[in-house]
């Protein structure tokens, strides 16, 4: 049974999305969309684009996974599942003298002024899943580290074009160590752990075995034999995980991060793999179950269920984020369901559920943020193969 469900988000974010109107004092866009240029005119020498903040939430791809499971999770599933993340400490000065503040049995910790900001956002889109927030004091922002961010998409305002600024987290080796080692301490118990995104990056010391490429993979090695990895990154990201003795249990790619990793497949030719492997593109989804592709036909012997046909495409911002969401969904609550049926059938049923979930983003103006679980069940049922 899963039990105990713990999704890793390394990324604090806060995603802001302002639009830039079209004013005559104030500044003019355009896009030249044969070259992809965006330019900001400034009209009078001094204009100040005065955006329009149109939507700010909490960010991140851990973040955006936990999101779509909270609104889609049945009502009578008890599952403990728990968004952890791993924030900076206030810096000197009077935070440091802040309590926890108490929420409806979440705590906003003490933390930077932005570490708060995006605690705030998170606690106010989760309801089933329960934000938890760690406090690394090797995270304090020093030395170029940056632990925290906002990415901003700006959009034009005829929203023909949009450009996401989109800083990068960027950590210490000794913070890498520390957070590894409270991740230690927080998987225990746990059934299902969950990694999204890109790890964050830091200046590797010199003849150190933990780096950006290692650290999911030194997560996979320290969970509990009976603890199992889902994870969406990509392949660089992974590649020492599949070839451990006990590789994650799913993972998510895309089509371009599966062809990407063409070198791990030549390694990996057709070996055996406790796990199951899910390549996605918009037209559909390929899975590998107990075995890796084989290098010279990579997708001979994958199964293959074709995706759900949109009518009009709105927006595909996180709409793999959304996959994975959906898929979790369906494996954490369709488990007693499926106990006699075979894993394929198991595993055909939650991937044609998480294929419902990205159509449903993909054709909703809000797209992630759009997504409902009436309507997703509703088309679910109407497909169900
Ligand atoms: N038009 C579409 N119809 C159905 N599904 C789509 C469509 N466009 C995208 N998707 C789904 O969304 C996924 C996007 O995943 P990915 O490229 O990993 O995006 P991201 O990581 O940015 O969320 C596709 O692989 C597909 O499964
Ligand atoms: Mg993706």
């Amino acid at each position: 049974m899963i039990k105990k469900v713990k999704i890793l988000e390394f990324a604090p974010t806060a995603d802001e999305i302002w639009r830039i109107p079209k004013h005559s004092k104030d500044g003019y866009t355009s896009y030249d969309p044969e070259i992809g240029l965006i330019s900001i005119l400034d009209t009078a020498h001094d204009a100040k684009p005065r955006p329009e903040i149109m939507a700010i939430y909490a960010g991140g791809k851990a973040t955006n996974v936990a999101r779509v499971l909270d609104k889609l999770l049945d009502a009578d599933n008890d599952t403990e599942i728990e968004l952890i993340t791993f924030l900076p400490p206030p810096a000197d000065g009077p935070l440091q003298k802040l309590k926890p503040i108490e929420c409806d049995g979440f705590q906003i910790l003490p933390s930077t002024p932005s570490g708060i900001y995006v605690q705030c956002l998170q606690i106010s889109n989760l309801s089933r899943v329960r934000p938890r927030f760690e406090i690394i004091d090797e995270l304090h922002e020093k030395d170029g580290m940056q632990t925290t961010r906002r990415c901003i998409e700006i959009t034009l305002k005829d929203d023909i074009a949009s450009m996401n600024f989109s800083p990068r987290i960027i950590w210490s080796q000794e913070s890498a160590y520390a957070v590894l080692s409270r991740v230690a301490q927080i998987v225990k118990g746990t059934d299902l752990v969950v990694i999204a995104g890109a790890p964050p990056t830091w200046h590797v010391r010199k003849g150190e075995r933990l780096t950006p490429d290692t650290f999911y993979s030194a997560i996979n090695d320290l969970l509990d034999d009976d603890c199992k990895l889902s994870i969406d990154a990509r392949g660089n990201y992974i590649h020492e995980c599949l070839s451990a003795v006990k590789p994650p249990r799913f993972i998510f790619m895309n089509r371009d991060e599966f062809d990407e990793a063409d070198n791990f497949w030549k390694e990996l030719n057709g070996r055996k793999f406790a796990g199951s492997l899910f390549v996605h593109d918009k037209d559909g989804c390929w899975i590998w179950d107990g075995r890796f592709p084989y290098a010279e036909d990579k997708f001979f012997g994958a199964d293959y269920l074709p995706a759900i046909k949109v009518n009009k495409v709105f927006s595909t911002i996180g709409a793999g984020d959304a996959m994975h969401a959906g898929f979790l969904k369906e494996w954490i609550c369709s488990e007693q369901e499926y106990d006699e049926l075979s894993s394929q059938k198991r595993l055909h049923h939650c991937i044609t559920y998480s294929q419902v979930v990205s159509a449903v983003s993909v054709s909703n103006e809000k797209a992630t943020h759009g997504i409902d679980a009436l309507m997703v069940n509703k088309e679910f049922k109407k497909i169900r193969r």
